[in-house]
């Protein structure tokens, strides 16, 4: 027996999960009448899990027995369904990056890609599985042959894979996208689920649309697939359509009313089309369901998805309600969070939960008197537990590599010999700048050698910027590409960005309309690192950008080379494929 920890509230009834309760095994109790001699009541709630506790006017004062937390699957769909959205995709080697973090912040499944929909997508699904270690690794198929072929070819060197089956099931779907009969639509989720279970053991399931599905129809559905094999039921809110209590509601019909659901794990995959994606699968978890399907930052297919840091730390914040945990690495969060935005250039609003910048900011006087006070009045989580650093000042220019090693470490980076060495370098031009270096300064400075090292065609050399008032301005510009050559030009705008965008095209011969600019800073202060984000357009496709330095004009340069050399990837790929 232990204190109950969430001693806050005044409640009437206190209950408590305790699924394997051995009293219940030989007289199933399904009211509360079911009174033990210590007091404790056992009842069967509506989710049909086992319920032991005790009445009593005060939360605080009842002794609850530990109990075990659920263990809450998490898989990471950052990839597929994430990078559908506008502005978010990424190159061979970006998601690769990405796959590995995510096995390090310790994701459960990651849904690797859809291999049929391209011969990109198949090429990574097949490199993420051949080489990310330590996770389950899924590719997504339409319910159809071919697609489940492809699914397994990109997939079979992975130790642990995964199968996700989709079909459309709401009466929507069924008479305007598919012109599918139920009957037809049933046949086709057998076959699918059988014709994946001939490959390998785990088989997700997705009815899609399925919050908007006929409660019959969706359990005749769900209890096919299941017979047929599959071990994972997702339950998607395709449409970001439902609310808490009717995810809720559906996914305890669906364990109420589905005979052999106990042989499948409940999934959740919810659109945040409403803004209730995370409620709504905190909600189905809360009904029971298993594995949340959700995304870094929440990227996704229009609004969004659920976002993975937000669903875990309410997990975790609120262990005290919902009784279960995940194996997500929490501090990892927020680098792993700026990896995705480094990568794609989708920059997360400033208060976003979790991992926005104001996340743990205090701004109001009472709010910081409160926290000098006691930290608790008014944090709910501590920052550390996210990956946010509290130490402030970290280096300066007598700093060494092992502290710059250290310190990077400590940030959620690891660094290979080559990459530090890079760092380094980039490191002491900075620490010469600029006296003190902050966490963020770190960050922007190691994310740029980690992503830019890998698929960096074009590089600065050198650059000098003529701005006067009344004068036109110029920017001399020298970039090299791979180890040779050099070339220098200049050129000159309506100020000293438009001719640095001009320099650069002028240089890689590559042509770009600018879609998007924006300029925030890495830390604070007056010598504070400029991020530069861009998006720009090259023959009708959108590619993003990112560049920092305590300079504008050069975290420009930086930021349109990051874009350009992406262009030129990908034409690399297309030539090759
Ligand atoms: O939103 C959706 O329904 C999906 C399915 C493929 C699971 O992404
Ligand atoms: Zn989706």
């Amino acid at each position: 027996m232990k204190r109950c920890p969430a001693a806050r509230t005044s409640r009437r009834l206190t209950v408590l999960r305790l699924p394997k309760y051995p009293s219940c095994r030989t007289k199933a109790p399904n009211s509360i009448d079911f009174v033990e001699p210590s007091g404790f009541f056992v009842a069967l709630d509506r989710t049909r899990d086992l319920l032991r506790g005790r009445e009593t006017r005060n939360f605080s004062d009842c002794d609850v027995m530990t109990q075990s937390d659920r263990m809450i699957k998490i898989f990471d769909t950052t990839l597929r369904d994430g990078e559908q959205s506008p502005g978010a995709s990424m190159n061979m080697a970006e998601k690769l990056e990405i796959a590995q973090a995510l096995a390090e912040l310790g994701v459960d499944i990651i849904e690797a890609g859809f291999p049929i929909a391209s011969p990109g997508d198949f090429e990574s699904v097949r490199q993420i599985a051949q080489s990310v270690r330590g996770v389950t690794i899924c590719g997504l198929a339409r319910c159809a042959d071919k697609d489940i072929d492809r699914a397994w070819e990109a997939l079979k060197s992975a130790p642990q894979a995964r199968i996700h089956i989709f079909l459309a099931t709401s009466a929507i779907h069924r008479e305007f996208k598919l012109r599918m009969t139920t009957d037809e639509i049933v046949e086709r989720a057998v076959a699918g689920v059988k014709r994946g279970a001939s490959y390998c053991d785990d088989i997700e399931f997705s009815p899609e649309d399925a919050c908007r599905t006929e409660h019959d129809f969706l359990c005749r559905v769900v209890e096919a697939a299941i017979d047929a094999g599959a071990t994972t039921i997702n339950i998607p809110d395709t449409v970001g359509y439902a609310t808490p209590s009717e995810v809720f509601e559906r996914i305890t019909m669906l364990r109420n009313r589905v005979p052999n659901i106990d042989k499948a794990i409940i999934s959740t995959h919810c659109h945040d089309d409403l803004g209730l994606a995370v409620a709504n699968s905190l909600a189905a978890v809360h009904a029971g369901a298993g594995q949340i399907e959700c995304t870094i930052n929440g990227i996704g297919e229009r609004a969004g998805n659920a976002a993975l840091e937000e669903v875990v730390m309410a997990l975790r914040t609120r262990q005290d309600f919902y009784h279960c945990t995940t194996r997500i690495e929490t501090k990892r969060l927020v680098p792993t969070s700026r990896l995705l935005t480094k990568t794609t250039g989708l920059v997360v609003q400033r208060n976003k939960a979790i991992v926005g910048r104001n996340a743990f900011a205090h701004e109001s006087g009472i709010h910081q008197d409160g926290m000098l006070k006691e930290r608790t009045t008014y944090e709910i989580m501590v920052p550390e537990d996210v990956g946010v650093s509290k130490t402030d000042l970290v280096l300066g220019k007598h700093s060494g590599r092992a502290a710059l090693a250290d310190r990077a470490r400590a940030l959620g980076y690891t660094l290979s010999g080559e990459q530090l060495q890079q760092a380094f370098e980039q490191f002491k031009l900075l620490a010469n700048k600029k006296k003190e270096l902050y966490d963020g300064d770190i960050i922007a400075l190691v994310q740029q050698e980690i992503s830019g090292g890998s698929n960096r065609e074009w590089t600065l050399v050198d650059y000098e910027v003529t701005s006067a008032r009344n004068k036109t301005p110029h920017v001399r510009l020298t970039l090299k590409r791979g180890d040779t050559e050099k070339t220098e030009t200049v050129e000159q705008g309506d100020g000293p960005i438009d001719a640095a965008f001009w320099a650069v095209e002028r240089i890689t011969g590559i042509e770009v309309v600018c879609k998007d600019f924006q300029v925030r800073s890495a830390t604070l202060g007056r010598d504070a690192i400029g991020e530069v984000t861009v998006e720009i357009e090259h023959k009708g496709r959108s590619y993003r950008g990112i560049g920092a330095s305590t300079d504008s004009v050069e975290s420009t340069i930086l930021a349109m080379l990051n874009a350009v050399n992406r262009i030129i990837a990908e034409k690399a790929y297309a030539e090759t494929a």
